[in-house]
């Protein structure tokens, strides 16, 4: 059978997706910690070459936990940093790994990764951070339930405000039309996701854009946020911070949203910019939820690439 690659949210059919997603709330039943030898042998590689502390530990823990011994590279301290070509050490980490997971900036890096003979997860890229958006998905099915709603994400209405052109919009985007729910983009003009990916959204039905933060918030499920200067834009943050001025998530722009709705964020957070300290600890917030599901999703989709059934 030809190996899975999970480099962006459609890399999964619906039902695929929803067996992930199950298959991780039986993982987080599980003790806290609890080890496993079903991937007994396997090693697998976390490559990094931008900065990373949940992805890393999430996945370094969750191969421990799997019974597979983790290897992380970052550039610094790797032939990357030398300009190893990625389609060699691809081809390298595939004779020793099971599967490896991989943080980049480019799309071309991430596809010339793709081309080992073991399965590829990415581990954000500049175009999308699907890990990141399956697993809130989970956490969003998860505080639902947790209200007595099991009827899951499809059909909801959940906003992204902010950059909307960062990885984090483009992969929520993807995840509308596959999980069939209604996405508000809200941010300023010009920061905004490739047209033609808008326009696919558009034409289904799943996408929504806004210039105004309350309207973008206004009767929401799930409001999300992220970052104003995703890595790779360091050096047009003070530009970025008057571009997004106004965009902050805080208790009016919530006062918009559905009654029950809770608030998302990947961290790292910026308190005061993208979200206030009030909303991101406050009741309606579930980051730290959020934060510990990447652990548990990400486990699931290991077992899931290699085609590993739990007993
Ligand atoms: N949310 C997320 O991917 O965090 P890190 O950049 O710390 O891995
Ligand atoms: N959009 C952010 C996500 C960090 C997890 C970035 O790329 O920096």
């Amino acid at each position: 059978m030809a190996k899975r690659d999970y480099l962006k949210i459609t890399d999964t059919t619906l039902a695929e997706a929803h067996r992930v997603l199950r298959l991780a709330a039986r993982l987080k039943e599980e003790p806290k910690g609890r080890r496993t030898t079903i991937l007994a042998g396997r090693a697998i590689a976390v490559v990094l070459e931008k900065a990373s502390t949940r992805t890393r530990v999430s996945f370094e823990v969750g191969i421990a936990q799997l019974g597979a011994q983790p290897v992380v590279l970052s550039t610094q301290g790797s032939q990357l940093a030398r300009g190893e070509p990625i389609r060699d050490t691809a081809r390298v980490l595939a004779r020793y790994c099971d599967a490896i997971a991989f943080r980049t900036s480019s799309t071309a890096r991430l596809l010339e990764m793709a081309e080992a003979s073991v399965p590829v997860i990415n581990a954000l890229s500049d175009d999308g951070h699907p890990v990141q958006v399956l697993s809130d998905i989970f956490t969003i099915q998860e505080a639902l339930a947790a209200s007595g709603d099991r009827t899951g994400v499809a059909g909801r209405r959940i906003a992204f405000l902010g950059d909307c052109a960062s990885n984090m919009a483009r992969s929520w985007l993807e995840a509308a039309q596959l999980f069939d729910f209604h996405l508000v983009l809200a941010g300023p003009e010009g920061y905004m996701p490739p047209a033609d990916e808008v326009e696919r959204a558009r034409k289904t039905g799943h996408v929504t854009i806004t210039h105004d933060p309350r309207e973008g918030a206004a009767r929401a499920d799930v409001v999300n946020t992220d970052v104003w200067a995703s890595m790779g834009h360091e050096a047009e943050a003070e530009k970025r911070r008057t571009a997004f001025a106004g965009w902050t998530v805080d208790a009016k722009v919530m006062a918009k949203a559905a009654q029950h709705s809770i608030v998302l964020h990947c961290l790292p957070a910026h308190r005061g910019e993208e979200i206030d300290d009030e909303t991101l600890e406050g009741p309606r917030s579930r980051v730290w939820d959020q934060a510990e599901n990447r652990l548990h999703v990400q486990k699931a989709l290991m077992l899931w690439l290699l085609g590993v059934e739990l007993a």
